[in-house]
């Protein structure tokens, strides 16, 4: 009982199956039509955090009972060179499994939005290359990021805005799995609504706000709404909005990890274009951000210390009118 998995919730309760995987109907379908076939296409997952994507494919290969020896999970936020493309993940692909019922392998490389570009060309021709022995599953939060020569050879599924009934059902299941009683069902309710596009951080903020009463039993009281280290990015835009330079300062430099930088350019910018009224009365206004935005895009790779760059970025940008 005492390791970590039985003590995370998220961890514990990874869906096995299609069943206990929150997606849509549609999804469903095709991935249950797959199990039955055991005709598997190259695959693409995208969405935002928390909604599913590694489990999703996890459970595909699960359910379809491949072979581990058969499976290379790749983390591309670790490995994204096309070296390790040509190096180790074509010589996988490239030999035949030896299996009888699924005779397929499976590169499964997760968070592929940081694959380097040339490592994405590389894969483009392998993916083909390698059809008579191997298929590909590909994660992603930002699929902007994967080149459309990759798109164009993936079946790929949004996992976005998970139906909230769904969720809640699973948060019902692992609250009686855990014997935790509810103390009130509204709170409980509005915690789910609010935190509906991430089912990670909804069933974290679950285990969080659960305590032992006196009794010794179990209940779930709604304290914390939010996580406590939260979305970074999220609070950022808020202060942002706000044009609180020194709470920002603080904020990127305590807060802020070199992933987090690798996707503040773009993401900020959705959030320009997505938004622009919110910007307008920030610093010198939206074209000024924009160009700055780009300036301190362009030095992210040479710079040594990505968090500073971001910190310029948001005085040059927040101050500029003053
Ligand atoms: N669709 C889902 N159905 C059931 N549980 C889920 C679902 N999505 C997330 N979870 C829960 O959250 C945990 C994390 O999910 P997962 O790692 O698949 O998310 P992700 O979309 O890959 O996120 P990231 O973008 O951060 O990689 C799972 O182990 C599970 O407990
Ligand atoms: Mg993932």
């Amino acid at each position: 009982m005492s390791n970590l998995r039985d003590k995370l919730w998220i961890a514990k309760y990874a869906p096995t199956n299609l069943d206990e995987t929150i997606m849509s109907d549609e999804i469903k379908t095709k991935m249950e039509e797959m199990v039955r076939t055991k005709d598997i296409p190259n695959l693409g997952f995208f969405g935002s955090a928390g909604t599913g994507k590694t489990t999703t494919g996890k459970v595909l290969l699960d359910v379809l009972d491949v072979d581990p020896g058969d499976i290379m999970f790749v983390n591309a936020s670790d490995v994204n060179s096309v070296d390790a493309v040509r190096n180790m993940i074509k010589p996988f692909a490239m030999s035949m499994s030896i299996n009888q019922d699924l005779p397929i392998r499976f590169v499964f490389l997760d968070e592929a939005d940081h694959l380097s570009p040339q490592a994405q060309a590389a894969l483009r021709n392998l993916i083909e290359a390698s059809y008579g022995s191997a298929r590909f599953i590909l994660t992603a939060n930002y699929p902007k990021k994967i080149i459309p020569a990759l798109h164009s050879r993936l079946q790929t599924f949004t996992l976005a805005k998970p139906d909230i009934n769904a969720i809640a059902d699973r948060i019902v299941a692992i609250l009686e799995a855990e014997e935790v009683e509810i103390e009130n069902e509204d709170e409980l309710v509005v915690l789910i609504q609010d935190n509906s596009t991430d089912i990670r951080k909804l069933i974290q903020l679950c285990q969080q706000n659960t305590v032992e009463d006196a009794d010794g039993n179990k209940v779930i009281k709604i304290q914390i709404k939010e996580n406590a280290g939260g979305d970074t990015f999220k609070k950022y835009v808020k202060l942002y909005k706000k044009g609180d330079a020194k709470a920002l300062r603080q904020l990127v430099y305590s807060d802020f990890t070199d992933t987090d930088t690798n996707e503040f350019y773009s993401l900020m910018l959705d959030e320009i274009i997505k938004d622009p009224e919110a910007f307008e009365e920030i610093g010198d206004g939206i074209d000024n951000i924009i160009y700055y935005l780009n300036e301190s895009q362009k030095t992210h790779e040479v710079v040594a210390n990505k968090v500073l760059n971001v910190i310029g970025f948001t005085v040059a940008t927040i101050v500029a009118g003053e």
